[in-house]
């Protein structure tokens, strides 16, 4: 279950999913909590977990024209992890939405509203659907868990690559 917590202006911790879904609805980000369709096991296939959460997936493909998925397994033996991490741990923009569900594991998405003046973190666990929106600026967190397995969506090839703000700021927020 995501939780969301708030560091700028006024810190706060918010849970109830219902909240989290207003507070990043107000702010152009979608988030939702999807549930499998079946089962699924630790070892399950790339194919079985699409079809899984296919009833959700398929429909938002379509809706906002997304021509790919895959699914993403990284963790603690993964090699070079921390390259991994350090790629997406500074301020950075994409130039199309960053579309993540998380089937497993956690994460920790970092946003920093300039015109609000707003930082506040998600944390994503097993069940929670997320899309940044292209040009929010942002960073994301392997850690502490070291654990994510994440259905991404994809427009382009090079939709999610990350464009560095250099602000710096990512360092007065990390764990
Ligand atoms: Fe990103």
């Amino acid at each position: 279950m995501a939780v969301l917590t708030i560091f700028d202006p006024i810190p706060k911790i918010v849970e109830d999913p219902k909240d989290i879904k207003t507070f990043m609805n107000e702010r152009g980000i979608i988030f939702e909590q999807w549930e499998a369709n079946r089962p699924l096991l630790d070892n399950d296939s790339q194919e079985t977990i699409l079809l899984a959460y296919d009833h959700k997936l398929s429909p938002y493909m379509k809706k906002h024209g997304y021509l790919s998925a895959d699914v993403i397994n990284v963790h603690k033996e993964t090699p070079n992890i921390e390259a991994i991490r350090a790629k997406f741990l500074s301020e950075h923009t994409h130039s199309e939405d960053e579309v993540r569900f998380f089937v497993d594991g956690e994460g920790q998405f970092f946003f920093h509203l300039k015109e609000k003046s707003e930082v506040f973190k998600l944390l994503c666990e097993k069940g929670d659907f997320i899309s940044v929106p292209k040009g929010v600026t942002h960073w994301f967190d392997l850690a502490p868990k070291y654990f994510v397995k994440a259905i991404r969506v994809f427009q382009t090839q090079d939709g999610w690559v990350a464009n560095y703000t250099e602000s710096g700021i990512e360092k007065k927020y990390s764990l």
